[in-house]
């Protein structure tokens, strides 16, 4: 039987546990992860400030275990062509972007996962914000 492969897209910026519970998950759904990291640029397309380059944070993800291979993620429409030419048979995300991807159906099973609560990268900003502030440490 065709391994499975698995594919997801995120920014993974200042990599915490619920991008690891996540990749860890994904990772179980398949023989093969493929993970597509937004580039820099296209961040500033998605409004997305990141602290941590791309570079860094491709190499980061790439260095998880069931990680077997990082892609850019350079716009919104690259999903179908990279489904095609990865022969992709499972695309996956975190439930915030639930019914986001079900256009995607006609070419791989589409599936979201539960994100682990309390914790993003937005929520990391605003603690460290805080911290800051109530330990009046200026940059
Ligand atoms: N994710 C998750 N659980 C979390 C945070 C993120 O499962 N607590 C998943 C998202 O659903 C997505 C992937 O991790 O599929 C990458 O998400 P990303 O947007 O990079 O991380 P966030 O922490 O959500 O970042 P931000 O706060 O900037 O949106």
């Amino acid at each position: 039987m065709k391994p499975k492969i698995v594919l997801t897209y995120g920014t993974f910026d200042m990599f915490h546990i619920g991008h690891l519970n996540l990749l860890q998950r994904l990772s179980a759904l398949g023989e093969k992860l493929i993970v597509a990291v937004s580039t820099d640029e296209f961040n500033t397309v998605k409004g997305k400030k990141t602290l941590i380059p791309y570079e860094q944070r491709a190499q980061i993800v790439s260095a998880i275990k069931g990680v077997d291979l990082v892609i850019p993620e350079e716009n919104w429409e690259q999903k179908i062509d990279d489904i095609r030419n990865h022969n992709v048979d499972i695309f996956a995300m975190g439930n915030d972007w639930e019914g986001k991807f079900d256009f995607l159906s006609p070419y791989c099973k589409v599936v979201y996962l539960p994100r682990t609560e309390d914790i993003s990268t937005t929520e990391i900003k605003k603690s460290l914000d805080l911290f800051l502030l109530e330990n009046e440490v200026q940059l």
